[in-house]
């Protein structure tokens, strides 16, 4: 798969009903991950003044923020969420009402240098065209020493279910959210030049998972 140029803020023209069902298959089929596994993950990271990437509707945030509360009382954090997506923020914006909700392109963000303690971006990597520039952009405005998580789409292997992935990313990026998959191999490379340190990596059927922290 290569990369496709059809990507942009209108692929997300959906409401965000919609958009939440279309989510969970492609969660099931593509990546073959569970919820639970993705909010386990995800939520330990919320902690100070956070940063969202891609934040989407807001579902998948909201879910990561109710179990952060619940297993990390003493956890605080206040949240900023970004996408570049009218249509889907409109959900966000319901759903999360005290996190400060932006209208932002995370390959040209509006925030000053090291605002933020940490920063998820969440089934985000492998949507976004041009990742070096939102790469480079999430890394600027993270403080030093702040962590980053993110998952990341891996090619699909072998076997019965990895065709039915491989179908679902062709349609991903045929209708412009998947810009594509890419290899474990050319992610953990590709950290460091952007001065992320990989403290920990583990790859669940055809996501990795990273955690790491701005040098
Ligand atoms: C697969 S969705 C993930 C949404 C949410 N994080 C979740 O896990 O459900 C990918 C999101 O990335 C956003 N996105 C893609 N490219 C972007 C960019 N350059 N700037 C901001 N948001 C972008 C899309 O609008 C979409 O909401």
């Amino acid at each position: 798969m290569s990369d496709t140029s059809n990507i942009n803020e209108n692929s997300y023209n959906l409401t965000p009903i919609l958009y939440d069902i279309r989510g969970f298959f492609i969660l099931t089929f593509a990546y073959r991950n569970t919820l639970s596994s993705q909010v386990r993950f995800f939520a330990e990271n919320l902690k100070g003044h956070h940063l969202e990437c891609a934040i989407g509707t807001g579902t998948f945030t909201e879910i990561c923020m109710k179990h952060a509360r619940k297993k990390q009382p003493h956890q605080a954090f206040s949240l900023v969420g970004v996408d570049y997506s009218k249509a889907l923020m409109g959900g966000a914006k319901r759903k999360l009402k005290g996190a400060e909700l932006a209208i932002e392109d995370l390959r040209n963000m509006s925030y000053e240098d090291e605002t933020f303690d940490t920063a998820n971006l969440p089934n985000g990597y492998h949507t976004i065209a041009d990742i070096d520039k939102a790469m480079y952009e999430i890394v600027r405005v993270l403080k030093t020493g702040g962590q980053l998580y993110m998952n990341v789409l891996l090619y699909p292997g072998t076997g019965l279910m990895n065709k039915i992935s491989t179908k679902v990313n062709d349609y991903g990026q045929s209708i412009g959210i998947l810009n594509r998959p890419y290899s474990r191999e050319e992610i953990l490379e590709s950290l460091p030049k952007y001065g992320l340190r990989i403290d920990d990596e583990r790859t669940i059927q055809n996501c990795i998972f990273i955690k790491t922290t701005k040098l």
